[in-house]
């Protein structure tokens, strides 16, 4: 156990665990971005995404209204740090300037590869194991910056068609949690899945 003791802290940041996605959408040029991020939840066919309102993501998806938000597996981490100090803005805005540099193709970037959605224009990542097309519905802004312009924003956007790798399939419309391995951000760094510990009385397989 560990010690029962607790102190008051003001953490940095508050991603305490939550699995990576990559948001991948089009530009008004047909240049396809990916955007790694990790605040994401899903609630039935609804997903809401936490996005910096100055990324070419958030930009792409408010203007050309579609994504994919493609769920990587934990052997992809490497390909995804090795995107991770690029942004698709050009130029790079100011508050970005000292982290980021700007990149056209992060596909090649990362050593990602494309592969065709079926029901939105972005396209998918092959090699992610679950991708979920999106369309966009609305956003809210979370926080506002100096001159009062959205600074971050919980967009929310509707899934109309899911594709799953086979291998993680079972049935006709599970997914195995078996074979399912996501990759999960912990306060900035990159783990795996533990142990199978249980399941909710909900679980249909
Ligand atoms: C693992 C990981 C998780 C991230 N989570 C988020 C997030 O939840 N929301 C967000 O806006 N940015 C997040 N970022 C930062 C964006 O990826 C970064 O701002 C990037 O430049 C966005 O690219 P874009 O401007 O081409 O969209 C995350 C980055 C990494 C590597």
């Amino acid at each position: 156990m560990l010690n029962t003791s607790y102190k008051t802290i003001r953490p940095k940041i508050l991603y305490f665990g939550t699995p990576v996605a990559l948001i991948t959408t089009m530009d008004e040029h047909g240049n396809a971005n990916i955007g790694p991020m990790s605040s994401v939840w899903a609630l039935g066919y609804k997903l809401v995404l936490g996005l910096g309102c100055n990324g070419k993501t958030f930009q792409n998806l408010v203007t050309q209204k579609e994504c994919v938000v493609n769920l990587p597996s934990a052997d992809l981490h490497q390909n995804i740090e090795s995107i991770a100090r690029l942004t698709g803005m050009y130029p790079v805005p100011d508050d970005k300037k000292a982290l980021y540099t700007y990149e056209r193709d992060k596909f090649s970037a990362g050593g990602f590869e494309k592969m065709s959605s079926q029901l939105v224009a972005p396209p998918s990542i092959k090699g992610c194991p679950l991708q979920l097309e999106a369309v966009f519905e609305s956003y809210a802004p979370l926080d506002h910056d100096d001159e009062g312009k959205p600074d971050v924003a919980a967009v929310t956007v509707r899934v109309v068609t899911v594709r799953a790798q086979e291998e993680i399939v079972t049935g006709e419309n599970h997914i195995n949690p078996e074979r399912w391995s996501p990759l999960i951000y912990n306060f900035r760094h990159y783990y795996g899945l533990g142990k199978h510990l249980g399941k909710t009385f909900k679980a249909e397989v």
